[in-house]
């Protein structure tokens, strides 16, 4: 079967990434069933845990293993052979099983975290791919703290991995460090001088300490990467990772990318709560394609133009992202069009005069008021006009 080369693998690491977070812990049930549910979503890879951490992490693996069938099933590592050792393991019922194993490739973690050399860094990194190949396939390699490492050594490790066998190098911004046309430029290079670059997947991995965790990895995917990695919600510890939701969307509406995925993106709001619930991290209103605002329309003017054609103030769909509807909010800025649109869903019908009379009432209730409900436009009618 012929390779799509405009086709862009998604991999959540919800599980692992995401639940690094303090206070974001799982148990294994709750785990299975968010991985059910990215299944379902459509998700490919889904980055279950790191069996060698603990117990409860290499269970969680087995059992996410047994659990779903469709998405590869992906357990991290150091490059430690007894940590290889228990991805496999964990790994053995998984349909699709993938290692992920890697090490630091900037001088600032070879230096101080593993107090070694570029050399010595090398070696290991070899050592490890060609260890976890004996057990499966499918090998996916992790530079560690790619956005700050040295271009030609990175390129070096990229190449060695590849001819170790692996099968996905991933070019971590693990401190989210790098500007969008920094990390694009890496991704391009490696793709242009890397031997043997087309037996294998690029990867992103982005990281939102400056809040560039999106805007990264859609750089890479333009550069020529072809899989994504991040979290529902953009869940993850410090600034928390690259947002799933966010980046597919950025996909399907920029069409013109000429990228594509398989998720089904319908799914992406109840997930989103599920994950947040299950997780105790609220989603915060604003955040695009899933917060509570993400598609309520407030200021008068945007309230007009939005119901005079939707598609000037909406360029996602709600219904495409699963979201319950758009919502026009009324507040003491929302405008006369705003406040006709709301009556007539209640049923009134007010000529001019009666829509002005009824909105100058309505402008000192929202200036006291917050939040304008169904049972204030009622009672701001009462006595004034017969129902339709
Ligand atoms: O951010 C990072 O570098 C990681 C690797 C372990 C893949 O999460
Ligand atoms: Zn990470």
């Amino acid at each position: 079967m012929l390779h799509d080369p405009n086709r862009v693998y998604v991999f959540d690491t919800t599980l692992r990434d995401g639940e690094q977070v303090p206070g974001c812990q799982l148990t294994t049930p709750e785990k299975i069933e968010i991985a059910r549910e990215l299944e379902s979503l459509g998700i490919d890879i889904i980055e279950a845990g790191f069996p060698a951490s603990s117990p409860g992490d290499f269970q969680s693996v087995v059992e996410i293993a047994k659990a779903v069938t469709n998405p590869t099933v992906c357990a991290l590592t150091r490059a430690h052979q007894k940590d290889i050792d228990a991805a496999a393991e964990a790994l053995k019922y998984a349909k699709h099983p993938r290692i992920h194993t890697g090490i630091g490739s900037s001088d600032m973690h070879i230096r101080t975290k593993f107090n070694s050399t570029r050399e010595e860094i090398l070696e290991r990194a070899v050592a490890a791919v060609k260890y976890a190949k004996k057990f499966v396939e499918d090998i996916e390699f992790y530079a560690e703290d790619a956005g700050r490492a040295d271009i030609h050594y990175l390129a070096l490790m990229v190449e060695s991995v590849i001819a170790a066998g692996a099968t996905v190098v991933n070019i971590p911004d693990t401190n989210g460090y790098c500007l969008p046309d920094q990390y694009g430029s890496k991704i391009r290079f490696l793709k242009e001088n890397v031997k043997n670059i087309d037996k294998a997947i690029i990867s992103v991995h982005c990281h939102n300490d400056l809040g560039l965790a999106t805007a990264n990895s859609v750089a890479g995917l333009q550069n020529g990467a072809r899989q994504i990695e991040g979290t529902i919600n953009g869940i993850g510890e410090r600034a928390g990772n690259t947002s799933i939701e966010e980046v597919v969307m950025i996909l399907k509406t920029h069409h013109d990318l000429g990228l594509h995925t398989n998720i089904n993106t319908k799914q992406f709001y109840e997930l989103s709560r599920m994950v947040s619930t299950q997780m105790r991290m609220p989603v915060q209103p604003n955040k695009a394609i899933v917060g509570a605002n993400a598609f309520a329309h407030s200021s008068g003017i945007h309230q007009d133009g939005f119901l005079k054609n939707r598609e000037n103030y909406e360029i996602i769909r709600p219904e495409d992202v699963g979201f319950p509807s758009a919502s026009i909010v009324l507040t003491a800025r929302s405008g006369r069009h705003a406040l006709k649109f709301h009556l007539e869903r209640l049923g009134y019908t007010l000529n001019k005069e009666e829509l002005a009379d009824a909105y100058a009432r309505f402008l000192t209730l929202a200036d006291s008021k917050l939040n304008i409900d169904d049972e204030d436009l009622k009672g701001l009618m009462v006595g004034q006009l017969a129902k339709v």
